[in-house]
């Protein structure tokens, strides 16, 4: 399935914003993830019985973690976020 923007990018790029959510929401209940990209498309549809127009982009595990590991600190806003131009 596809939805695509005049420019021909597919709104699935987009959507990934909806994945961080699904991550924060998980986190608050208490619960672990990991962003999963690296998959085969053909096994992974196969496995789950995932129909052949779906375009898996990412997965994750999904449970209670069995470890606490400190926070690794937070890249500068300056490093990456821009004010009205890139600059
Ligand atoms: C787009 C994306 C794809 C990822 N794919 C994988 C993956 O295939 N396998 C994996 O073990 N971790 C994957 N990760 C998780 C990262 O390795 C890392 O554990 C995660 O981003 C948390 O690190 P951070 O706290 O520094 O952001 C992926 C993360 C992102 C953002």
């Amino acid at each position: 399935m596809s939805w695509k923007r005049k420019d021909g990018r597919n709104y699935q790029d987009v959507d990934l914003a909806a994945f961080d959510h699904l991550v924060l929401a998980a986190t608050a209940e208490g619960l672990g993830t990991c962003w999963i990209g690296a998959f085969e498309q053909g096994p992974l549809k196969e496995t789950l019985g995932i129909p052949e127009e779906i375009e898996p982009i990412l997965l994750t595990p999904l449970g209670y973690p069995d470890e606490a590991p400190p926070a690794r600190g937070r890249k500068p806003g300056k490093e990456f976020i821009h004010w009205n131009t890139w600059k």
